[in-house]
């Protein structure tokens, strides 16, 4: 018997076992709101009010995945904390009738379940998790500047001890179901083909429910908490700026100030997301999440798929996007002149699979598909040829005139150049306009974004399918015109230039680096250039001097003639002990205005040049490139909209004023009164 409501339906099987599965209308993806909530609570008001089931089990009717969380686009335009607090209210009265049910509970999981989802699971009696990959359990909200607020930071809590639940709340990581199931936070994880079979049998016998060890209920009491709190407060402290991000700080000062036993630590929770919600850093942050969206968007309409990758050039660059690719499933043929470089790029590939791949038999699956090929037969079967050699203009031409009458017609051929424009590279060919760039960045396992580079006469198909081929290896792909540093090397260098000025101007480092992070940079820009390789800076930054006549700082020169290049040869701007840089502590904790503000106008202007130029469609691109190429401060939402929000006028001012004490590399860009 099975009754459809508009999101749900529900079934009573032959053991009077209900089974509720959520089907979001009009979406492939679950994800809950207000009239789900709706429906849910009418359902369980409806099986209390009958002859109570023997359980209710609660599972996905989508092949994706068991709940993707709340949905975020009903928070986007709140503006009034009391609206916010009436909207998360709804959830938090579900989920506590939920949990008061007269029957018993079973949230079925299989694939993603996350934030609401997995608030939604943990007013449940028990969880039961499918032992598939794809099946992740986290309270990720803080990564939208927000927290748990449908009873997540209550329940959690209670169910798997406080400082497992914190650490989870804090940091926003998801974890695979057998991890899960040690924490505690699902009570049974089988292989997916027995799923249905297991949540039968825990329905029809459920175990009595395991108190948590007394330890942990020490963690809670009253005068603990705050020696607790104090010392996660001081590693968040050491990460973010409350300024920047306060929804980690809410999370610990709720915890210290109420804990997660009494009734009130919801209202709290609820309170606190009302705050939150309506903040500058949760709106910006829910931004960056739908422009995460857009770059993925960009690609869908593109039917591209690629089974086979060759890679030329088995150095830095090409040995890691190999290995990428052949993480994300695909066949990888990797080639190079030297075998001694394949044999580095195979041994770095095989730590990478170690890294990242949790089950044995997955590393050797993935190096099952990573083959080294001294002789480049892979080009003739290829779908996807990248070529990561040398960065010399005549080794690339001499390579892709001979790559184009072997490639097959449809595949596509790309180069991972920094530096060198298509229109240079593809001079000889016979069909140039079949070149395009695919632009990754270095640590390629962990910079997200990945610059497709076409030029103005490339065809749109050829560009697409570009596109579609980054999104299939699972990174963000962004389209940008073939100019001078494209998009990412262009905003970021200026940069760090002026970090190199200040540098040779005498400022510590570590104070243009603090600077830098006051301002949210992720990492400071000598650190960064430390990290990159002075050497590489160097010859990045001459290749755009050509175009933009930077001064370069002889400091910089000097240190590449020394051949302290960073972090790799142990010493550069930083000297290093166990990979970490030697820093000394900045006593003075104040760091001048004019410095923040050198460093990151440069950005912005830069920003506001490449829109005007065209370099990326529009400034929802532009701000999707540079935070996630760049690390523009992700809470300021990306650089235009940052100018926009933070004033036209007072931006202008402030460079007016830069030009007249540093000279015209401060002259505003003539894009400004586009922005504006
Ligand atoms: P690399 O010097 O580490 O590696 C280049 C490899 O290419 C060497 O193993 C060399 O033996 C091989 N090679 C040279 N000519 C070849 C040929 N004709 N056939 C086969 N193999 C050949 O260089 P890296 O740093 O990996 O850079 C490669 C490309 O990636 C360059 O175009 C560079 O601009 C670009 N790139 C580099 C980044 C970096 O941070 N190193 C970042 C983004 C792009």
């Amino acid at each position: 018997m099975t009754t459809q409501y508009a999101h749900w339906q529900l079934t009573k099987d032959t053991h009077n076992l209900f089974w509720l599965g959520l089907d979001r209308q009009g979406k492939s993806v679950n994800s809950i709101h207000g009239e789900i909530l709706s429906e849910l609570d009418e359902i369980i008001t409806h099986l209390s009010n009958k002859l109570p089931p023997m359980a209710l089990i609660i599972h996905s009717l989508k092949p994706t995945g068991f709940i993707a969380g709340a949905d975020i686009e009903q928070f986007k335009d709140i503006d009034d904390p009391q609206v916010a607090i009436d909207l998360i209210r709804q959830g938090q009265r579900v989920f506590e009738k939920l949990e008061n049910a007269p029957f018993t509970t079973i949230a079925m999981i299989d694939g993603f379940c996350l934030g609401g989802g997995c608030e939604l699971a943990l007013a449940c009696d028990y969880r039961i998790a499918s032992l598939d990959s794809k099946t992740k359990l986290g309270l990720p909200e803080i990564k939208l500047g927000i927290h748990p607020g449908w009873g997540g930071t209550v329940r959690l809590p209670r169910l798997i001890g406080s400082l497992k639940a914190l650490d989870l709340i804090l940091t926003g990581k998801s974890i695979p179901a057998k991890v899960a199931q040690k924490m505690g936070m699902v009570d049974v994880a089988v292989p997916k083909r027995l799923l249905k079979q297991a949540t039968v049998q825990l329905a029809q016998k459920p175990p009595a429910r395991k108190s948590l060890p007394a330890w942990n209920q020490i963690v809670d009491l009253d005068f603990v908490r705050p020696f607790i709190a104090k010392m996660m407060l001081k590693k968040i402290k050491s990460k973010v700026k409350k300024a920047h991000y306060p929804a980690p700080f809410a999370v610990i000062d709720n915890w210290q100030e109420y804990g997660v036993q009494h009734p009130q630590a919801y209202t709290v929770e609820l309170e606190s997301m009302g705050r939150l919600v309506v903040g500058d850093t949760a709106k910006n942050l829910v931004r960056v999440f739908f422009l995460q969206d857009r770059l993925k968007n960009e690609a869908k309409t593109f039917k591209f798929k690629a089974k086979h990758v060759h890679v030329i050039g088995a150095g830095v660059m090409g040995g890691d996007i190999a290995a990428w690719c052949a993480m994300q499933g695909l066949r990888v043929t990797l080639q190079d002149q030297k075998p001694e470089f394949l044999q580095s790029a195979m041994k770095r590939a095989h730590q990478l699979a170690v890294k990242k791949l949790r089950e044995p038999h997955e590393v050797q699956n993935m190096m099952d598909r990573l083959i080294p090929d001294c002789k480049g037969e892979g080009v003739y079967q290829a779908d996807v040829i990248i070529e990561a050699i040398t960065e010399k203009l005549e080794a690339k031409q001499a390579l892709f005139t001979k790559l184009e009458t072997q490639a097959k017609p449809g595949a596509i051929l790309a180069t991972n150049t920094s530096t060198i424009r298509l229109e240079e590279i593809r001079q000889p060919m016979q069909n140039p306009k079949r070149l395009i760039g695919i632009h990754f960045f270095n640590p390629v396992a962990q910079m997200p974004l990945v610059e497709v580079v076409h030029s103005d006469d490339t065809d749109e198909s050829i560009v697409g399918a570009g596109l579609a081929f980054v999104k299939q290896i699972n990174k963000l792909p962004l389209a940008v015109k073939s100019a001078p540093g494209f998009l990412v090397n262009r905003i970021l260098l200026p940069y760090m230039l002026e970090a190199v000025s200040l540098l040779e101007e005498g400022v510590a480092g570590p104070v243009i680096d603090k600077a830098a992070m006051e301002f949210g940079m992720p990492m400071g820009p000598i650190e960064l250039a430390d990290t990159v390789g002075l050497d590489v800076c160097l010859h990045a930054l001459e290749k755009l001097a050509e175009s933009f006549g930077y001064v370069i700082p002889p400091i910089l020169r000097e240190a590449v003639r020394q051949g302290t290049l960073g972090k790799k040869t142990g010493k550069g701007f930083y000297e290093y002990k166990d990979d970490k840089p030697i820093k000394e502590k900045v006593v003075d904790d104040f760091i001048p205005q004019d410095i923040i503000d050198r460093l990151s106008l440069r950005m912005v202007n830069e920003s506001v040049a490449c829109l005007r130029e065209g370099i990326v469609k529009d400034a929802d691109l532009l701000d999707a490139g540079t935070i996630f190429g760049c690390g523009f401060a992700p809470f300021r939402g990306g650089p235009i909209h940052y100018v926009r929000s933070s004033g036209f006028d007072v931006m202008r001012k402030q460079l007016e004023q830069l030009e007249t004490r540093y000279g015209d590399r401060f002259q505003a860009d003539r894009g400004w009164y586009d922005v504006a």
